[in-house]
């Protein structure tokens, strides 16, 4: 048997991947409106349970908007990337970073979603950031809907529910693809769509319980996401003609529990409803597999005439996606349950666990890339991928974080695997490049990042940015492109 040196392609992207919300703070700053994300209050580990911190409701809108609210906000805050961005693009610059993903946060640009005009001042810091990349020749990878719909599209529409929202969107992105046409030609539509169908708020603006029937509410408001994505599409050909837009999906892989053949259609419906959102954008179509899934939730889609048409006609040209961890699927419930990125899985008996309970599973991203390629035949760019950890800063202030290396290496290993299987990859963003304030929990003691940043769950701390060892062991591994890991 001949030996196989798998390697990656020469162009392979390597850089980092962040959100507005999770990074920018200066919330209330150059004009910018409140987001989703604003209204996310941190809540101490003790009394944190996954539906008060993934989920909000009108009440903890009203009590954030009024006056009686002690709670913090620490997506509000940030890590104060708006006023440092220099400094951080230049630490980017220093690993060797050729991409860097980042969001454009919505309401910076229309404060309200709705406006009839853009914030200038917004537009302005987002040239700036983008000037600073190019000065290093880093390629922006740009997303336009991260988690950070405009409150005013809430208020007024009760989000993404609402058809209307559709049109505030493309006018949104039509504005920023003319704005940057000359600085960005890889754009992504929205952030984990799947996101909107497991929290409503998070992913869409959409208060649940303003909702009569919110199933219903949260699928509409995905075939709003779809067909704006789609004319999105449209748009960037028409204003960028070399531009690209991706889709991006939390790749929730589930293996059967057991060989148990119910458990083996268990994992493959599972998979169809988390491959069910790539599969509209690749595809250009509602996939077969759902009519019953709707047919039996009561689920009915409202589409205007020509929707079907341009979900067809102005599909993705790449795929993108965040990998964390893979997930077991039973038809018995019974066995111990872990931690996961937006949703919660039984324990793999073969698998290791972050601090938060999320599997380690390396070998799942080789397995997840080959059958999106397979699926798809597109090219697939990982915008996500790493690991939260605790981490102890030194006395003489350095931070060892073998762990972390220890995650990245082995899953960057199997990813240069599935580029020797013959997967067309485009580059690998990890998650976090610098520590950020955690979505699913709003911590900053749940760190990703190579580069460290002083602040605490309780918002204290110097903001200082110092290197872990991470930092040299990433630099390596992109100046090598990939080979030394
Ligand atoms: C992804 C999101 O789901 O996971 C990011 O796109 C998020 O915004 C990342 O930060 C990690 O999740 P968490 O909850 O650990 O921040």
């Amino acid at each position: 048997m001949t030996q196989y040196k798998a390697k990656f392609p020469e162009n392979f992207y390597w850089g980092g991947a962040t959100a507005a919300n999770q990074i920018e703070g200066a919330f209330d700053k150059g004009g910018k409106g409140l987001s989703a994300a604003d209204f996310v209050e941190y809540i101490p580990k003790d009394q944190r349970t996954k539906d008060n911190t993934m989920e909000i409701m009108s009440e903890q809108i009203r009590k954030s908007l009024s006056s009686e609210s002690s709670a913090r906000y620490p997506k509000r805050e940030g890590i104060d990337f708006y006023h440092r961005y220099k400094e951080d693009i230049a630490l980017f610059a220093e690993m060797g970073f050729t991409a860097f993903r980042f969001s454009i946060n919505w309401s910076r640009i229309f404060p309200k979603g709705y406006d009839e005009t853009p914030n200038e001042a917004g537009l302005q810091f987002y040239d700036n950031v983008l000037n600073e990349l190019a000065k290093y020749n880093i390629e922006p990878i740009v997303t336009l809907a991260h988690y950070e719909t405009p409150y005013g599209l809430t208020e007024k529409y009760n989000g993404w529910v609402s058809r209307e929202v559709i049109d505030h969107f493309v006018r949104y992105a039509e504005t920023v693809f003319i704005r940057y046409k000359d600085k960005v030609k890889y754009w992504i539509s929205f952030n984990e769509i799947n996101m909107i169908t497991i929290s409503p708020f998070t992913g869409g603006g959409i208060l649940s319980d303003k909702e009569e029937d919110p199933m219903q509410a949260k699928y509409q408001g995905l075939h709003h996401q779809f067909v704006a994505s789609a004319l999105a599409t449209k748009k960037l050909h028409e204003i960028i003609p070399h531009g690209k837009m991706g889709c991006m999906l939390a790749r929730m892989s589930h293996y059967p529990y057991t060989p148990n053949p119910e458990d083996v259609l268990k994992a493959q419906k599972d998979n169809q409803d988390n491959l069910f959102f790539t599969d509209v954008h690749a595809r250009g179509k509602y996939p077969k597999y759902m009519e019953r899934f709707f047919i039996e939730n009561d689920i009915n889609i409202v589409k205007e005439t020509g929707d079907d048409k341009i979900l067809k006609q102005y599909p993705v040209d790449y795929i993108t996606i965040s990998y964390y961890m893979s997930m077991l699927s039973s038809i018995s419930p019974e066995g111990e349950v872990t931690e996961g990125n937006l949703m919660n899985s039984l324990k793999n008996p073969y698998l290791e666990a972050s601090d938060w309970g999320w599997q380690i599973d390396p070998v799942g991203i080789r397995v997840v890339l080959n059958d999106m390629y397979d699926r798809y035949e597109l090219p697939i760019f990982i915008v996500e991928n790493g690991l939260g950890a605790y981490d102890r800063v030194e006395e003489d202030g350095s931070i060892h974080d073998n762990y972390r290396i220890d995650y990245l290496r082995k899953h960057i290993e199997q990813i240069k695997e599935a580029a020797g299987d013959g997967v067309e990859l485009m580059g690998y963003l990890a998650w976090g490049p610098i520590d950020l304030v955690s979505m699913s929990t709003s911590e900053m003691s749940k760190r990703y990042g190579f580069i460290y940043v002083d602040k605490d769950d309780e918002g204290n701390g110097t903001l200082e940015r110092s290197r872990k060892d991470s930092f040299y062991w990433y630099k390596q591994v992109i100046e090598s492109n990939g080979e030394k890991l």
